[in-house]
């Protein structure tokens, strides 16, 4: 007997491949104490240098096609590093935000935070509850800032909530799908990354969405994140483009 084809209903799904925009780009910036201690510098020099860099990147993504970035600035494990270096970090971080607040918003940028803010200075939630309402609702770019974010920790808190929300009686068991967890991550409302970079030739995710990047194109590159330029990410991304794409299907 020949074999037929089943016949299984063609189920035909999104051609996800082709779907460029909106564009969602994920990075880890790695290097900043490297290109430091390479100079003889404090490891802050080098936490300066990269936050300037991330201003210009910012600022060239929406030219490149970019609508969507998320930045990794602290993870949950950064916890471990020395007083010094943690507490210079955090007040960086709040100058920088306050700083450029007016900027953003000028720039048409939708500032976010995903991470665990309770662990955080109350000063600094305060500055990042502030500008994230300030700059609600712009659309050039949304710009995600991962400060004590950590992929496991945020599926933890995911968890949490949904078994609240269960045994409250607010989500049933049968609603519980992939995107009953996606709504409950930090990253709620944002499409996944389409492509992750890292810097500093480490080529480890850390603990970065791990939920959201798993079908994310990832390049790593060997320059440390303060000699990142936007020269760089333009080249990274004109070769993504050549990549393809296959989300479990086969190739076209
Ligand atoms: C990345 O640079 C920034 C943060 C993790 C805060 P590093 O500080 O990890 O730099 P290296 O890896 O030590 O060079
Ligand atoms: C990842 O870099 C975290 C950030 C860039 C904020 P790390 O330097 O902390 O990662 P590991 O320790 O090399 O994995
Ligand atoms: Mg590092």
């Amino acid at each position: 007997m020949a074999l037929s084809t089943p016949d299984i209903a063609e189920t035909s799904p999104e051609p996800q491949g082709e779907a460029r925009a909106p564009l969602h780009v994920a990075i880890i910036m790695d290097g900043n104490g490297r290109w430091a201690t390479q100079r003889g510098w404090p490891r802050l020099a080098g936490h300066r240098k990269g936050a300037e860099q991330i201003k210009k990147i910012v600022q060239a993504a929406p030219g490149l096609g970019i609508r969507y970035m998320t930045i990794y600035a602290f993870s949950t494990e950064n916890w471990k590093r020395s007083t010094q270096e943690v507490l210079g970090l955090m007040k960086m971080f709040r100058l920088m935000i306050k700083r450029e607040a007016a900027e953003l918003s000028r720039q048409g940028v939708e500032l976010r935070f995903i991470g665990d803010r309770t662990r955080l200075d109350p000063l600094l939630r305060e500055t990042m509850d502030s500008i994230e309402a300030r700059t609600k609702g712009n659309t050039k770019l949304t710009l995600a800032v991962a400060i004590n974010y950590g992929g496991r920790d945020e599926l933890r808190r995911a968890a949490l909530e949904l078994a609240r929300d269960l045994a409250e009686g607010r989500i049933a068991e049968e609603a519980v799908d992939e995107a009953a967890i996606s709504a409950r991550l930090d990253t709620r409302g944002m499409p996944d990354p389409d492509l992750v970079i890292r810097s500093s030739g480490e080529t480890r995710t850390s603990n970065f969405l791990p939920w959201q990047a798993a079908y994310s194109e990832y390049e790593f590159t060997p320059t440390l994140w303060p000699d990142f330029t936007p020269e760089e990410l333009a080249d990274i991304l004109e070769r993504f483009e050549g990549r393809e794409r296959r989300f479990g299907g086969v190739a076209s």
